[in-house]
């Protein structure tokens, strides 16, 4: 049973990785091949905004940059930035690149 894997959904592509802790969102979805949105990869841009559909619990905190740039609100619904959103441990994570244009 794979139970440490991240659902990455791209804009056309998506694929199921084997999440690896310490390693961000936007760096699965790179080494894997999806067509995830960034630019800056510092959380400035917000090119890599993504909301977390499942498995929350498995990243750690929004850092600095993430409450600089994306509205109280937006962290509450589960958004996260996927240059800045880290995988803490195993455990199933489904994420949405959801960039605003
Ligand atoms: S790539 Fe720019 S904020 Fe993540």
């Amino acid at each position: 049973m794979v139970s440490s894997s991240v659902e990455l959904i791209g804009r056309k592509i998506t694929k199921s990785v084997e999440s690896k802790p310490g390693v961000s969102l936007l760096q699965h979805a790179i080494q894997h091949g999806v067509d995830w949105q960034h630019l800056c990869t510092r959380g400035t841009c917000a090119r890599c905004r993504c909301i977390i559909e499942e498995g929350a619990e498995h990243l750690e905190e929004p850092t600095k940059a993430e409450h600089a740039r994306l509205d109280p609100e937006e962290i509450e619904e589960g958004y996260r930035l996927g240059c800045q959103a880290i995988v803490k441990n195993s455990g199933q994570i489904t994420a949405r690149n959801k960039t605003y244009f």
